[in-house]
């Protein structure tokens, strides 16, 4: 008996020290002392960006990706965020878990910087969470797919592509994200079916298996549609 109660006794604290069913979030600001770490000190701030990667979290797994079992989940244990100064980006995600914001982008930013900052969060923890077919999925869907969870969550800046906006189903982003929208419109879920489908691999004919109509077809009727 003694093996026995052993294993009931250890299971749950093995569970809590793994981190299994809960997710840990780490803030660093590694540019604290520039205008734009300044910056995100005074106006954002760490307790607010912590708080806000779990509400996105649970956002994305319920939402976005549908994942309400534990088991369809990318397994992560914990998110870090760093503020670095960098150029040429707002920000980067980076190998499993860790996602950099540029201080000088925060720092050249005019107007309402928490808002902004919760828009790229959005993005950038979408990145963390969602499956790209192990590396074969086009990478301006993935990107797609990350601004897709900015449009869903109603944080969509001014400039973000309106519907029926642009040239081609996988230019990326905001236009792909308008285009995923459409998708979900045809089939309910549409984004956390495909997210589902990419878990191994990648396929354009993922498109037609969800919605019956090839790629190249649904974007001529989604631009018809909006009288492009
Ligand atoms: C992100 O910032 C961390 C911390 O400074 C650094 O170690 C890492 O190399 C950076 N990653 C990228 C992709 O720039
Ligand atoms: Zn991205």
């Amino acid at each position: 008996m003694a093996p026995k109660s052993f294993i009931l006794y250890a299971l749950p604290t093995f569970l809590s020290f793994s981190g299994i069913s809960a997710i840990d979030y780490f803030v660093t600001n590694e540019a604290a002392k520039t205008p734009g770490g300044i910056r995100f000190t005074n106006e954002i701030g760490i307790p607010y960006t912590t708080h806000k990667m779990g509400t996105i979290n649970d956002f994305i797994w319920s939402t976005i990706l549908q994942e309400n079992n534990p088991l369809d989940r990318k397994p992560v244990d914990y998110v870090n965020l760093y503020i670095v100064e960098f150029d040429g980006a707002e920000g980067i995600t980076w190998g499993n878990n860790n996602i950099n914001v540029s201080s000088i982008y925060l720092n050249g930013y005019e107007g309402d910087l928490k808002w902004e900052f919760t828009s790229l969060l959005y993005h950038e923890m979408t990145h963390v969470f969602q499956w790209d077919g192990e590396g074969h999925t086009p990478s301006m869907l993935v990107e797609g797919i990350a601004d897709y969870t900015i449009l869903r969550a109603d944080y969509a800046p001014p400039g973000f592509a309106k519907p029926g906006q642009g040239d081609r189903w996988d230019q990326g982003y905001d236009f792909t994200a308008r285009f995923l929208e459409y998708c979900d419109g045809i089939n309910s879920g549409f984004v956390a079916k495909f997210n589902k489908k990419m878990r191994f691999n990648y396929d354009v004919k993922y498109f037609k298996e969800l919605t019956g109509k090839p790629v190249d077809q649904l974007w001529n009727e989604y631009k018809a549609n909006y009288g492009h």
